[in-house]
């Protein structure tokens, strides 16, 4: 009867639905119809329960079924559902979020933006940074360089700087001027001898400043750990070179911390890990914990000074932007995320993750990789563990990794044949020990071993 109603509502689904990634040949085999949140488990229609081992999509690292945060929303929308964040206006929500960011993140960022999720902060972030630069005399510089394996969503624009190419073809061409170098990668990256990889790797940089011509370069635009990308965490000496590039060559560095913002690394923002402060950053998922949809940018006080200066007005808005609904959640969502220390506990489960993960798989003959920071994890299939060979695409070794943790109860994404694995920062030790359980007999169960 349960397995009935589940088929119902994908049927009805399919009639009238068209989904992010949308394929209908493999939602028709193996959909889900989420019906409940609780904590670090879903549960689907059929009233099969699984470990939300991806945090929906990185984003729910307070848990489902928070009702402080639910409660913060009800009573927004009874006082005030929404206004006009335009010009002139503002809200009570607006102005705390905006304290409690510019308390939370980087010292030298002091100024922000809200949006309605990451694509739409990449943009912000575009466009502020070319403003920026025209106020400084410098029209010229609106190129954005990005890196391979980024992600930085799908506007038009976000998906000229995400370096994922598979998100490209169908929608070719992409926006002229925007670049990319090679991801830092430690495992796969290959630098010449003489220089460590992560020196190499932000060389690459310079490199490309240099072809491009250091006029035309606006930003450097990248994820402290590259995320969706298949959790790529860079060398130590990767970022600080890279702050001594944008230095040297008037570049702005910008952060996308889309994921790595308000703790999931175990620091509250990713290039804390390295002592580097951005130029301007963006942010958006765990601000909220994904219980509303807000993001938005940061500029640090040099660049708001010369924004301000300009006697225009800034044409850039969205209807959603300090939406007071989204502002009042995510200030309930960031006191949970201090009050009850997001960022040392992601350390300490990651670190414990990460140490069960690789004690019950690092020997195993197709595991290239496991790696990971604070509770952003990844585990890396490969053909070949001494030459790191792929397996072929149409192996599809990855999709059928993830049908066995279904199988087991786990849930989950990846970049192909890399597993991610990034469960909210509020997951017990059961929760994590479950994750491990999971991961370790699905893989086996793949290469047919018992
Ligand atoms: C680092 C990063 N930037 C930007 C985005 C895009 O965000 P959205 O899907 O809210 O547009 C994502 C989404 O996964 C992301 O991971």
């Amino acid at each position: 009867m349960a397995d009935e109603s589940k088929q119902t509502l994908l049927d009805r689904d399919q009639a009238h639905l068209i989904h992010p990634l949308h394929n209908k040949q493999t939602h028709a085999a193996h959909g889900h119809v989420w019906v409940k949140g609780e904590g670090a488990i879903l549960t689907d229609a059929d009233g099969k329960e699984y470990i939300d081992a991806l945090s929906g999509l990185w984003n729910v690292v307070a848990g489902h079924g928070r009702t402080e945060i639910v409660e913060a929303a009800a009573k927004q929308m009874q006082i005030l559902p929404y206004v006009s964040g335009y010009a002139g206006s503002t809200n009570r929500p607006a102005i705390e979020l905006a304290e409690k960011i510019n308390e939370l993140t980087y010292p030298n960022i002091t100024r922000f933006f809200f949006t309605s999720g990451g694509g739409e902060s990449s943009d912000s972030c575009f466009k502020t940074a070319r403003y920026y630069w025209k106020l400084r005399g410098k029209p010229d510089k609106t190129k954005v360089i990005s890196r391979q394996w980024g992600y930085h969503g799908v506007t038009l624009a976000a998906m000229s700087a995400t370096g994922i190419s598979g998100y490209w073809p169908m929608f070719e061409p992409r926006v002229p001027g925007f670049i990319h170098i090679p991801s830092p990668y430690p495992y796969r990256y290959e630098a010449l001898p003489g220089v460590s990889q992560g020196i190499a790797a932000a060389n690459e940089l310079e490199q490309a400043i240099l072809r491009e011509g250091a006029d035309t370069v606006g930003m450097f635009f990248a994820e402290p750990i590259q995320g969706a990308g298949g959790v790529i965490v860079p060398q130590d000496d990767y970022w600080p070179r890279i702050r001594e590039i944008c230095d040297q060559y008037d570049v702005l560095l910008v952060t996308d911390e889309v994921i790595t913002g308000f703790g999931r690394t175990g620091k509250m923002f990713g290039l804390e890990h390295w002592g580097v402060q951005p130029d301007m950053i963006q942010f958006a998922k765990a601000v909220t914990s994904g219980y509303f949809p807000l993001g938005g940018i940061g500029i640090s006080d040099a660049i708001a000074a010369t924004l301000d200066s300009g006697e225009a007005v800034w044409m850039h808005a969205y209807t959603y932007s300090a939406h007071p609904v989204g502002c009042a959640v995510a200030l309930r969502n960031l006191e949970i995320i201090v009050a009850e220390d997001f960022p040392t506990q992601a350390a300490e489960k990651g670190e414990y993750l990460l140490k069960n993960l690789r004690a019950a798989l690092a020997d195993h003959p197709h595991v290239g990789e496991i790696r990971g920071k604070g509770l952003m994890t990844a585990i890396e299939l490969v053909r070949d563990k001494a030459t790191k060979e792929e397996f072929p695409a149409e192996d599809n070794m990855g999709a059928k990794l993830h049908l066995e943790t279904q199988k087991r109860g786990l849930f989950s994404r990846l970049r192909g044949d890399v597993f991610c694995i990034a469960p909210p920062v509020i997951s017990s030790r059961e929760i994590l020990d479950r994750i491990v359980e999971i991961m370790s007999d699905s893989v086996r169960a793949l290469f047919g071993e018992r």
